[in-house]
């Protein structure tokens, strides 16, 4: 499984990157809107130019017509660039006439595996389901990939790629990988998160003492 990261900030970016665990980062409105006065397109080509994977930028428009829009504009930015478009009938048809152009999309806030299947058909490049937001409602969001992946996995013809999204905690990056997920797009601190244990810390200062009490 792949690691995207889910934010807008650069620092958080270039750190990551920094790390060699990078493949994508995907953003949203909200995401963007964190950064207080950046430019849109200047963020999100600084991000293509620091990572070499697939960056979301998300079209706002929503009328298939205006998301085609959006999308081809942005698909001028980058060549990485991917077009985020919501999971409505609208954003299925922008789907269909952007794959015919050539230009990939990832369809987001997805919450049931018919909505991940439709998308596919229409040709996203990948879907994004919404797991934390799941959650949040009481009901499984772990459920959710495994079925888009049965259902993807039953269909050679399909190719769309899952991509795990409103990720909250390394549970469930781990759950993610484990259910099918081709891709999880983290939070910073997700991330750093995951790679924390305190018996890490603990065996770090153990070898550290013994060093220096060494003979
Ligand atoms: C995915 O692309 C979204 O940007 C994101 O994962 C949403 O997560 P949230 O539910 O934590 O806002």
């Amino acid at each position: 499984m792949q690691l995207y990261l889910d934010t807008a900030n650069v620092g958080e970016i270039r750190e990551a990157a920094a790390w060699g665990i990078l493949s994508g980062v995907t953003t949203n409105p909200t995401l963007i809107a964190k950064e207080k006065g950046v430019d849109f397109k200047a963020v999100i080509t600084e991000i293509a130019e620091l990572v070499d994977g697939p960056i979301s930028a998300e079209a706002i428009s929503l009328d298939g017509e205006g998301m085609v829009k959006e999308g081809r504009e942005f698909a001028t930015w980058h060549p990485n660039v991917i077009v985020k478009v919501p999971c409505t009938t609208e954003g299925l048809k922008a789907v269909y006439q952007l794959a015919r152009d050539g230009i990939r999309t990832n369809v987001t806030l997805i919450f049931n595996a018919a909505q991940a299947l439709m998308a596919a058909r229409a040709g996203a490049f990948v879907v994004s389901p919404f797991i934390g937001r799941v959650d949040d409602t009481g009901v499984d969001g772990m459920q959710l990939i495994r079925e888009i992946s049965q259902i993807y996995k039953s269909d050679a013809e399909i190719k769309t790629r899952i991509l795990a999204a409103s990720i909250r905690h390394p549970r469930h990056v781990i759950d993610c990988a484990l259910a099918g997920a081709d891709i999880a797009t983290c939070p910073f601190k997700v991330l750093q998160q995951a790679m924390r244990h305190p018996l890490t810390d603990r065996g770090i200062e153990q070898f550290l003492a013994d060093w220096k009490a060494r003979g």
